[in-house]
């Protein structure tokens, strides 16, 4: 017996990094506010596959497809050959463990397309955006989650694999894939280590880091060389879905008390009715001309929630019954039940004072969009 490299260093990169980038994407799912650092983890995941199919046609002998190429039985009779402590020890990877390679690479391809509709669709975000509107975005977000559980429960199956087979062979398989190392009978073939394959898909992926962060999370390079960096926002992925209306008209008459609350942000119906009750505006009178108020309500029915420009949109327009005209966003079901969980005394921080003060915790309150990851609420 001798130690030869059977892991080149690509196929160890890969495998870490591919492990990461699932379980950090998996720990950024739940909240919102990381949402744009999910949104990368899913884009590196779907950068890795792609290099690891690459890699499964170019790479070295124990990484080439063809050299664990087993189908499902014979996977199934190996686990059974092992349970009975029959099973053979392999150098490359095991009819078992070729299952959850390829299993693992399939359902990793389904969670990130799946992930970049999702993103295009309810976010309007991303490299996809626009494509499929919030209904149907929803809808493949189910898929999502469901191929994403699906990939933890066979990260799990491989985890108990590697154990026991590490258990039956004596050997320490999860170290191997530091290493790239494994004890082998004199003669086999040994890979080649591909450090400057291993060394471009390194630069490759800060790279993307890089880009993502400076680029597509707009923060200004400048500011962070110089250590400037005291007042810049959250990072977050513009909006990218059609340019929210405006109207300069709308700004001055309805920014003046309170931020000019987005067209979005209320049905039609609900516009109406704080036109035509303008004269007693939450006891004030806003004394607006007849032209003026046609004016400022044709702009505002014409993008109201119904036109659904914003996931906001969507969901308030759904989340209020046709039969209630709400004069408050605040009142809105959506509205109370995305802030239920904020607590009585965030409301009283200076910084806010009042729940209409949109723009205290929502850096883009202003343009309507109301991104998730835009949002901190101010200590
Ligand atoms: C003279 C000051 C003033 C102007 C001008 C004004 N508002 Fe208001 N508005 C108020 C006050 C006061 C409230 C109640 C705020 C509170 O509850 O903290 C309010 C509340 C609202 C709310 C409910 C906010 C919520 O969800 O709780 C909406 C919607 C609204 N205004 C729309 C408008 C529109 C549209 C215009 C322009 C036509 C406008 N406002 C112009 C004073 C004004
Ligand atoms: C004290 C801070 C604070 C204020 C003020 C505030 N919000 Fe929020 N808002 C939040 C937080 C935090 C969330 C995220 C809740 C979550 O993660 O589900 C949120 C979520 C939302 C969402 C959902 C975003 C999404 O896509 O999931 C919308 C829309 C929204 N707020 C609109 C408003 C509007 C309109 C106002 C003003 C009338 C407002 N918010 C005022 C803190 C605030």
């Amino acid at each position: 017996m001798k130690r030869i490299l059977v892991w080149d260093i690509p196929t160890r990169l890969f495998h870490w990094l591919f492990a990461a980038s699932f379980a950090a994407a998996w720990l950024t799912s739940e909240s919102d506010e990381w949402l744009s650092f999910h949104a990368f983890f899913g884009y590196l995941m779907l950068g890795l596959i792609g290099f690891r199919l690459i890699w499964g046609v170019a790479g070295g002998h124990y990484a080439r497809f063809t050299s664990f190429l087993y189908g499902p039985r014979a996977g199934l009779s190996y686990l059974r050959q092992e349970l009975s402590g029959r099973g053979d020890r392999h150098i490359g990877h095991n009819p078992a463990g070729s299952q959850a390679v390829f299993l693992l690479l399939a359902l990793g391809l389904a969670v990130c397309l799946t992930g970049l509709f999702v993103q295009g669709g309810e976010e309007q975000q991303g490299a996809v955006a626009g494509w499929l509107g919030f209904t149907l975005g929803r809808m493949v977000k189910e898929g999502h989650g469901f191929a994403a559980n699906l990939m933890l429960l066979v990260v799990f199956g491989h985890l108990a694999g590697v154990a026991m087979a590490s258990w039956l062979h004596k050997e320490n398989l999860a170290r191997s894939m530091v290493t790239g190392t494994k004890e082998a009978p004199e003669g086999t073939p040994a890979s080649k280590p591909y450090r400057l394959v291993g060394a471009l898909l390194l630069v490759a992926v800060a790279a993307l880091g890089v880009w993502w962060f400076f680029y597509a999370l707009h923060q200004p390079v400048e500011k962070y060389l110089m250590k400037d960096t005291a007042d810049l926002g959250a990072p977050h992925v513009a909006f990218v879905g059609a340019a929210l209306a405006d109207d300069p008209k709308w700004r001055e008459e309805c920014g003046s008390c309170h931020m000019a609350f987005h067209p979005t942000l209320l049905p039609a119906r609900s516009w109406q009715k704080l036109i035509a009750e303008q004269d007693r505006h939450f006891g004030a009178d806003l004394a607006l001309d007849a032209p003026t108020r046609e004016a400022l309500l044709a702009f505002m029915v014409n993008d109201a929630a119904e036109k659904m420009s914003t996931e906001a949109a969507f969901r308030i327009n759904r989340s209020i019954k046709p039969e209630t005209t709400p004069l408050r966003i605040t009142d809105t079901p959506y509205w109370t039940k995305k802030h239920r969980d904020i607590a009585a005394s965030d409301w009283l921080l200076p910084q806010v004072k009042s729940k209409v003060n949109c723009a205290a915790c929502h850096q883009d309150a202003e343009a309507g969009t109301f991104q998730d990851a835009a949002m901190r609420i101010p200590r």
